[in-house]
């Protein structure tokens, strides 16, 4: 396939590159800093804060596929994933392209935004310890962040193109196992952790996989 991958130089977009080289997909890749990357991909330099957007149509015209790995690197770079994932959508709008795959986070279903102002107050595959603890406290050291997530999945619901949303647990260095349980718009009883290898994975395996167009995944071990 044809595939253009933003953020290719982040811990989950990097692994996206490197296995979809190896899988011999023709790869474009678009980020912000080009001398982190090296390889057979073509590369298009662009800062999703101040993107060109004749630049990104000409990254992502032609493309069967766009993956995105786009967030923020720090609390203060909160509100890239929303307005770069937006510049996304409005180039593939423009060129026609339609398969758009992202990466958001487990506690976002149940975190406001103004597409879903009443989302449920807690996620159906939630167990005593994640509702009750750990949800409440990620929720809290990470408000700006999840209010940028949830309001990239607005813009991807709104799209209008053939979307889906990956939503991780807790994301780890550790090498890809193939091994992982996913749930359609929930997240995991008990799963805690999942390496940003086996998201990669996922991104790129839900491309073969028509049902899986205007879905929200939930993955974890
Ligand atoms: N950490 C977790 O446990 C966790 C859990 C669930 C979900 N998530 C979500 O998953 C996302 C991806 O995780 P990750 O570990 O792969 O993230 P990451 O390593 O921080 O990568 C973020 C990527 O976004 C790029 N980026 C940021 N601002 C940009 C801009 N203005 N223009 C262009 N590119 C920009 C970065 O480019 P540079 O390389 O140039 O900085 C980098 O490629 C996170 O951002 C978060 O929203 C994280």
């Amino acid at each position: 396939m044809k595939l253009t991958i933003f953020a290719a130089t982040g811990g989950i977009g990097r692994q996206v590159l490197e296995q979809a080289l190896a899988a011999g997909h023709d790869v474009t890749a678009v980020v912000r800093n080009p001398k982190k990357l090296s390889g057979q991909a073509r590369i298009v330099t662009a800062d999703l804060a101040d993107a060109d957007p004749a630049m990104l149509e000409s990254a992502v015209a032609g493309a069967d596929a766009v993956l995105s790995g786009l967030g923020p690197r720090s609390n203060s770079e909160a509100g890239i994933a929303a307005q770069g994932t937006r510049a996304i959508v409005q180039a593939m709008q423009a060129t026609g392209v339609r398969r758009l795959v992202v990466v958001s986070a487990a506690p976002i279903g149940t975190v406001p935004s103004p597409g879903r102002p009443k989302p449920p107050k807690h996620d159906p595959g939630d167990g005593f310890f994640m509702r009750n603890l750990l949800s409440p406290l990620t929720k809290a050291a990470l408000r700006k962040r999840y209010a940028d997530l949830a309001l990239m999945e607005d813009v991807v619901r709104e799209s209008g193109l053939d979307w889906t949303i990956v939503r991780p647990v807790q994301l780890t260095y550790k090498p890809l196992t193939g091994t992982y349980r996913t749930a359609y718009g929930q997240n995991l009883r008990r799963g805690l952790r999942i390496s940003r290898a086996d998201v990669a994975q996922l991104m790129l395996r839900v491309l073969e996989q028509p049902e899986t167009v205007y879905q929200t995944i939930g993955i974890a071990y």
